[in-house]
């Protein structure tokens, strides 16, 4: 594909600067950074005058192609990318009449309708010696991650199995992702709540309490601690959790911290709502409140928090969120949000005064990419990496709602949010895959990326 681009008179944003220039990319990488950069007949031509040119951002939390749920490959990756998304890392969801590796090939056909680049973290749900060899096959399938539960039944793996699989995935160059809630007592909980008849949706969040997540996110950290794993908590929602997190940090723990938008934005007062609303809000762990928000917020300027993640996961009202009105344990959990994650942090981060433009870039691109062994392919504004890029308007606004959205739901939880900042141009590779809120884009289009095992090609201090 012999093609060239020219994104003009643009401020260009990295994780360390703004700064005024042009970029080329030719055939898919990014070639030249510039004050100037002379016309040559490229094929493409942008004028980025008063715009923002972003890295594209890099999802690490999606749920896609999940059974039940609305959003396939190619429509959720659609979805993404009208948000600024480039690259996703996707879950797989084993099956237990295959092997992790058997799943992982399954995944990555599926994925084929992608738009935009993709790669998995490999959700393992058990622990014996077969499961510890495939974490060492894992980095040669380009999947250097995994996910362990602490928490739901069905996927759950007990202390001695957390302490194996994270040994393991340490001797094997794999970062383990955590779902850190203690799931035990949960389930206790649930239990009483439901035999006491406190079945509306408010419930989800007092069954699953702030302290059970920081007691999981302590626990797994000790034995991080023990194992030298490098450890990633995704979704940290509470003050409680961060606290547990900074005590691991503070003592060397090689920890990262990810929240999702919809901790940052949201609260626990959605699940009060009327319960034909507040099912639509039923994520693990749970919104928690204005106090929760706020001290993440300051957790991503002390570096605690290093990425954001959507935890895109599409599930339907009819059919699916609409079974927990009367029981809140029939809901399916998790929250459909990939289209939005850029304007949301640009709104509420970077405009209402938050987070520097650096820091927006570090933390949905920048970091994501070192922390998975995708930089400096991804997630940098760098001569050499692939040219995926955001061309941003900050004088347009955009109204959030789900008549415009891409994501296949039949609602939007952020119905009506009118926010600063508006998504020009989506590139991915050189080639325009969004224009002005339209998809252009073909299905297809996106490529499987073999991740580098952790550490194995950082450049701290890079851009
Ligand atoms: O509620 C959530 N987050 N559902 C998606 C699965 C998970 O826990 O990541
Ligand atoms: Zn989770
Ligand atoms: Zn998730
Ligand atoms: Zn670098």
């Amino acid at each position: 594909d012999k093609m060239a681009t020219i994104i003009q008179k643009g401020t260009l944003v990295t994780a360390s600067e703004t700064l005024r220039a042009d970029l080329k990319i030719d055939n898919g990488k990014i070639s030249m950074i510039s004050d100037q950069i002379k016309e040559e007949n490229e094929d493409i031509i942008i004028d980025a005058t008063n715009k923002y040119v972003f890295p594209g951002l890099i999802d690490p939390h999606t749920h896609l192609g999940i059974e039940g749920t609305l959003d396939d490959f190619e429509s959720g990756t659609k979805a993404a990318a009208s948000g600024g998304v480039t690259t996703v890392i996707n879950f797989t969801d084993p099956n237990n009449s295959q092997t992790f590796l058997e799943d992982l090939a399954e995944w990555r056909e599926k994925a084929k309708s992608s738009i935009i680049d993709y790669g998995f973290h490999s959700i393992i749900n058990k622990c014996n010696s077969a499961v510890l060899e495939e974490i060492y096959k894992l980095p040669d399938e380009g999947v250097t991650s995994i996910k362990l539960f602490m928490a739901y039944k069905e996927n759950m793996v007990n202390d001695e199995e957390l302490y194996l699989l994270m040994k393991a995935a340490k001797q094997a160059g794999v970062v383990t992702n955590i779902h850190a809630e203690n799931g035990r007592v949960i389930d206790q909980l649930i239990d009483e709540a439901l035999n006491n008849n406190n079945t509306d949706p408010i419930n989800h969040a007092c069954t699953r309490p702030p302290g059970l997540e920081a007691e999981a996110v302590a626990r797994a950290l000790r034995i991080a601690e023990v194992t030298e794993a490098p450890t990633y908590i995704v979704h940290i929602s509470s003050e409680e959790a961060m606290e547990e997190f900074i005590r691991a940090k503070e003592r060397g723990v090689q920890a990262f911290g990810e929240t999702c938008p919809q901790y940052l934005v949201l609260n626990e007062n959605y699940l009060k709502k009327d319960a034909k609303e507040a099912v639509k809000y039923i994520c693990s762990p749970p919104l928690r409140t204005l106090k929760d928000q706020k001290i993440l917020w300051n957790n991503i300027n002390s570096e605690m928090i290093s990425t954001i993640g959507s935890d895109h996961a599409s599930h339907p009202y009819l059919n699916g969120k609409e079974n927990g009105i009367d029981n809140f344990t029939k809901a399916p959990n998790g929250l459909p949000g990939i289209e939005s994650t850029l304007l949301l942090l640009y709104h509420y981060g970077v405009y209402e005064g938050r987070i520097t433009l650096p820091k927006l870039v570090e933390i949905t691109s920048r970091n994501p990419a070192s922390i998975f062994g995708l930089h400096p392919r991804k997630g940098c504004l760098k001569v050499g990496s692939d040219g995926d890029v955001v061309i941003f308007d900050p004088s347009k606004s955009t109204v959030i709602s789900k008549e415009t959205q891409k994501q296949g739901t039949e609602y939007n939880i952020y119905e009506g949010m009118e926010l600063q900042g508006s998504i020009d141009y989506v590139l991915s590779r050189g080639e325009i895959i969004v224009k002005e809120n339209e998809v252009v884009g073909t299905s297809g289009r996106g490529k499987y990326l073999f991740r580098n095992k952790f550490n194995e090609f950082s450049d701290e201090g890079g851009q």
